[in-house]
């Protein structure tokens, strides 16, 4: 039984910097974020716009009338949960108004919380192969204004439903995974932002990528050669090609011009919304099979996921007859291109302007409300969401 990805969604917010601009006003060479880093803008998502409102506004262009009837789990993969204990899929459930026989769980390590949700949902499936799950990867990528990291900061969701016999891609029983314990990355509970060993985050994520990717060669009898394309998770997309660049020194010359092309598409979305964590790699798969039309069914695509402290895991997926008649490519160029540009000072009162880590309550700036679903308010330490009509939701409203 073929078991994958039936159906991929994204969201993120409305709301974007352009970084040139900003390495202006930090007093940066803009080369060194648009081609040193590789990223050309950023995300920026007001307080209204968290893990469960952007995992339900992906998650609620999949579920069609024959998904809610076939659902069995819910999993958040995700960094920025929204509470210590209760988990975001609860919360999504409830949105998306989803059938209580199911169940909801949030999962976390690093950006890998993605890659664990999805394979858990693919044994599922291999043991329940009528039901089908909804995975959502989603996650704020925040360093803090004029850090390093600040420039690979970004927000978004990807959802994706795994089933049998699925339409776009299939997960190939092929995973080689590795697990460390090591602080390259991580976040205290008490705050919003992350703290990096940015050289020697970027030197593990390296070093695991070889190694999986050693292993994965020599236990499936697979080279760089067999593969159509191959996707990464990337913080930033310069990460990403510097991992490619180790898979490469053995490949034939129109491998290697194949695999850099294909790489480029794939960090296409990357580029304008930065790093996603969990969904960063999803995105990745997105990007490429959005902007690559050479792609055939039977093309062998490989995925290279990474969460810091850390777990890493190789896998590949095949690509389904008709997989292009699953996608999305110009709505999602819509989404992009209608986002709001904002001015830097005005990305960084967003940015300040979040939900406190204390028990006062709290309510975002409705000015800043986008989408179908928004956190309206913390009040009595609880968070309090909204569906928001289709008239509102469709609103752009321009701010002064
Ligand atoms: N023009 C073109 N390229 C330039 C440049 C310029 N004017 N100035 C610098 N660069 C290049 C550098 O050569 C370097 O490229 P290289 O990595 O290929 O050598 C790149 O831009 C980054 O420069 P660097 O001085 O290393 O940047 P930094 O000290 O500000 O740190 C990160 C960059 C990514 C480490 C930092 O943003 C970070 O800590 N990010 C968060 C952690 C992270 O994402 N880890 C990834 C693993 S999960």
């Amino acid at each position: 039984m073929k078991i994958g990805i039936d159906a991929i969604a994204m969201d993120t917010p409305d709301f974007y910097v352009d970084l040139v601009t900003l390495a202006k006003v930090r007093g940066d060479d803009p080369d060194k974020y648009t081609i040193g880093i590789g990223q050309d803008e950023q995300a920026v998502p007001p307080s209204s716009q968290d893990i469960v409102t952007m995992g339900a506004n992906a998650a609620s262009q999949l579920v069609t009338p024959a998904i809610r009837a076939s659902i069995g789990m819910v999993l958040v993969g995700t960094e920025s949960g929204v509470d210590a204990s209760k988990s975001a899929a609860l919360f999504i459930h409830q949105l998306l108004d989803l059938p209580e026989w199911v169940r909801a769980v949030e999962l976390k390590e690093a950006c890998y919380g993605g890659t664990a949700a999805l394979m858990m949902a693919r044994d599922y499936v291999a043991g329940h192969p009528d039901k089908s799950v909804l995975v959502i990867a989603a996650d704020i990528a925040r360093y803090g204004l004029a850090t390093a990291g600040e420039v690979t900061q970004g927000a978004g969701a990807v959802a994706m439903i795994v089933k049998a016999e699925p339409r776009l891609i299939t997960i190939e029983p092929d995973s080689v995974y590795r697990s460390t314990s090591i602080n390259d990355f991580w976040r205290p509970i008490y705050q919003d932002t992350a703290i990096a060993q940015g050289k020697y985050s970027t030197e593990q994520y390296l070093a695991f990528f070889q190694a999986v990717w050693d292993r994965y060669q020599e236990e499936n009898k697979l080279t760089a050669d067999n593969f159509a394309g191959m996707t990464f998770h990337l913080p930033y997309t310069k990460m990403g090609k510097k991992a490619l660049d180790l898979a490469l020194p053995k490949a034939e010359p129109q491998t290697v011009k194949r695999l850099k092309e294909r790489f480029d598409a794939s960090t296409r979305y990357c580029r304008r919304i930065g790093n996603i964590y969990t969904g960063s790699l999803y995105l990745g798969l997105l990007s490429l099979l959005d902007h690559d039309a050479t792609l055939q069914a039977g093309d062998r695509i490989g995925l290279f996921s990474y969460g810091s402290g850390a777990v890493a895991e190789f896998f590949s997926g095949i690509l389904q007859p008709g997989f292009s008649d699953q996608l999305q490519s110009a709505v999602h160029a819509r989404q992009l291109d209608e986002r709001q540009q904002l001015t830097v000072p005005a990305y960084e009162a967003l940015f300040s302007d979040k939900v406190p880590y204390d028990p006062e309550d709290y309510r975002p700036d409705p000015a800043y409300f986008r989408g179908q679903f928004v956190l309206t308010g913390v009040v009595g330490q609880e968070r309090l969401y909204e569906k928001r009509p289709a008239h509102a939701s469709n609103a752009t409203q321009q701010l002064d």
